[in-house]
């Protein structure tokens, strides 16, 4: 299993220094108060996020680390204080320092956060080398045994978060699409998830046309990964699946990518980890919600058996496909694993969730990920379901009057977009999500693009720099919300 070091929180009564968040919002534990005081008024701190204080004592157990709070109660705060906890015990090679009861800060849920922000500040992907690097990779926090539950609570939320963000930043070299579909089997069946794989074999079988183009220029062999999550047994039919694009690594195929974005492609499979991230939280707390993840997972690459730009290709759904572009294989890939969740689970709603398009990063950035869907009722539940995970989305036009955007010639549809007066439009995140929808067509269906949000080149209230795990959460809440 890929594997990533975080820091390691226990409950456990052994004497250490101790942190105190500071500031609005938290309580100062009764016996620091009058230390507390002398020391803030003796080095003028004012204990803004990112600021801290180191205390000395007599020995290591009665020092004291304060951390700076926000002062307004914005959402997220706590999450993002998890973060300065790490980066305050990283830049004073603290390997082991305690945080105070719940109950003397007076937090709750709070508390569950700031341990959930210290999972995910912490976390970090190392592939090995001769020296270890210096400084420290993972430091240990000591909470109090009473505060097990909310410890249990923010390992089980992020958990799911961390293995997602460890799948995005394995090298393509190491993270194939069958060694990804074994991964993935195994942390879902590890929490009674039923998951099946089908292979090259069995997709010529069912006529996967899409996916095994796709799939044609790689030694890699592809993969549809089906995962169910049965929580609500008496009830028949699906409540939702979940379909997350698995690029473990995108040349662009004979439509090369050009230099300086091809070495970041290993990231383009971020949607296929936060479904299954998804339905791993979605099976560890038992959700009693009938729920699939239908996952293609593929390489798109370059050899003399690859597709070719001008090719069509016959899906799964009998829809041909006029590839104008191979860089655009994303959504072909998406087609064939849609069709195949509605063919054989008629499911109430449908979520994709890609990194579909540059357009979509140079359009929202890192904070927001596009959402498209023609469903307003579908469109309020995921964007609330963003609001309360603090992974927003943004509202993109959906409309029959941009059908023509990716009609063909040729075949029923085309995987480039119109290129419009400019040229500008071949490539837009409005066209990936038009291609999408003729095969997801007359369902409750919603697409998420990711391309900017799946990776953070910045720090966020979230997580440090790095894979950020966009849409465990999201889609985690989402499912609690829908009928
Ligand atoms: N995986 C990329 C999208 C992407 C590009 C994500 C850059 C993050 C950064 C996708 O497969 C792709 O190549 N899309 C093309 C589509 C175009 C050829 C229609 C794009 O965005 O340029
Ligand atoms: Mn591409
Ligand atoms: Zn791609």
């Amino acid at each position: 299993m890929t594997a990533w070091h975080s820091f390691d929180i226990r409950a456990d009564d052994r004497p250490a220094a101790t942190i105190l968040p500071l500031g609005e919002g938290a309580e100062i534990p009764e016996a620091l108060r009058a230390r507390v005081d002398i020391a803030c008024r003796a080095a003028s701190f004012d204990p803004k996020p990112g600021h801290w204080l180191d205390i000395l004592g007599t020995d290591e157990a009665d020092r004291l680390i304060l951390i700076g709070l926000a002062k307004t109660e914005t959402a997220g705060r706590w999450r993002s204080v998890g973060g300065h906890v790490v980066e305050a015990m990283k830049a004073l090679r603290l390997e082991t320092a305690r945080l105070p009861q719940a109950a003397e800060l007076a937090l709750a849920d709070d508390y569950a956060e700031l341990l959930e922000g210290i999972f995910l500040h912490s976390f970090r992907l190392e592939q090995g080398r001769g020296k270890p690097i210096p400084g420290l990779l993972s430091g240990t926090l000591l909470v109090a045994p009473s505060d097990a539950t909310l410890l249990d609570r923010a390992r089980a939320a992020t958990d799911p978060i961390n293995r997602a963000r460890a799948w995005v930043e394995q090298p393509a070299n190491l993270l194939t699409p069958a060694v990804f579909a074994d991964e993935a089997e195994a942390a879902l069946r590890a929490h009674g998830v039923t998951v099946r794989q089908l292979g090259p074999a069995e997709l010529i079988d069912i006529g996967a046309g899409g996916i095994l183009a796709v799939a044609a220029g790689s030694e890699n062999e592809p993969r549809l990964v089906i995962a169910e999550w049965r929580g609500a047994p008496d009830r028949d039919g699906w409540d939702a699946a979940l379909i997350g694009k698995g690029l473990t690594f995108d040349a662009g195929g004979l439509n090369l990518k050009p230099r300086p974005g091809i070495a970041k492609m290993k990231f383009d499979m971020a949607g296929a980890a936060a479904a299954l991230g998804a339905l791993e939280t979605i099976a560890s707390r038992r959700a009693p919600k009938n729920i699939i993840a239908v996952i293609p997972m593929s390489e798109n690459n370059i050899d003399g058996k690859a597709f070719r730009p001008g090719d069509v290709i016959r899906s799964l759904s009998g829809l041909t496909i006029d590839v104008q572009d191979t860089d655009a294989e994303g959504r072909i890939v998406l087609a064939d694993a849609i069709t195949y969740a509605i063919r054989h689970y008629d499911p109430a709603f449908i979520v994709d969730i890609a990194t579909l398009t540059g357009s979509m990063m140079g359009t929202l950035h890192e904070e927001f990920a596009g959402l498209f869907t023609a469903d307003d009722e579908l469109a309020n539940l995921l964007r609330d379901a963003g609001e309360q995970s603090q992974e927003h989305l943004w509202r993109m036009p959906l409309v029959a009057a941009q059908d023509y955007l990716v009609d063909s010639p040729v075949a029923d549809v085309s995987n480039l977009g119109a290129p419009g007066w400019f040229g500008a439009g071949a490539g837009s995140a409005v066209a990936g999500a038009k291609f999408i929808e003729r095969f997801a067509k007359e369902r409750r269906w919603a697409h998420l693009d990711i391309a900017g949000t799946g990776w953070a080149t910045r720090r966020t209230t979230r997580s440090a720099p790095g894979a950020t795990g966009f849409g465990v959460a999201l889609l985690n809440r989402w499912v609690d919300l829908i009928a």
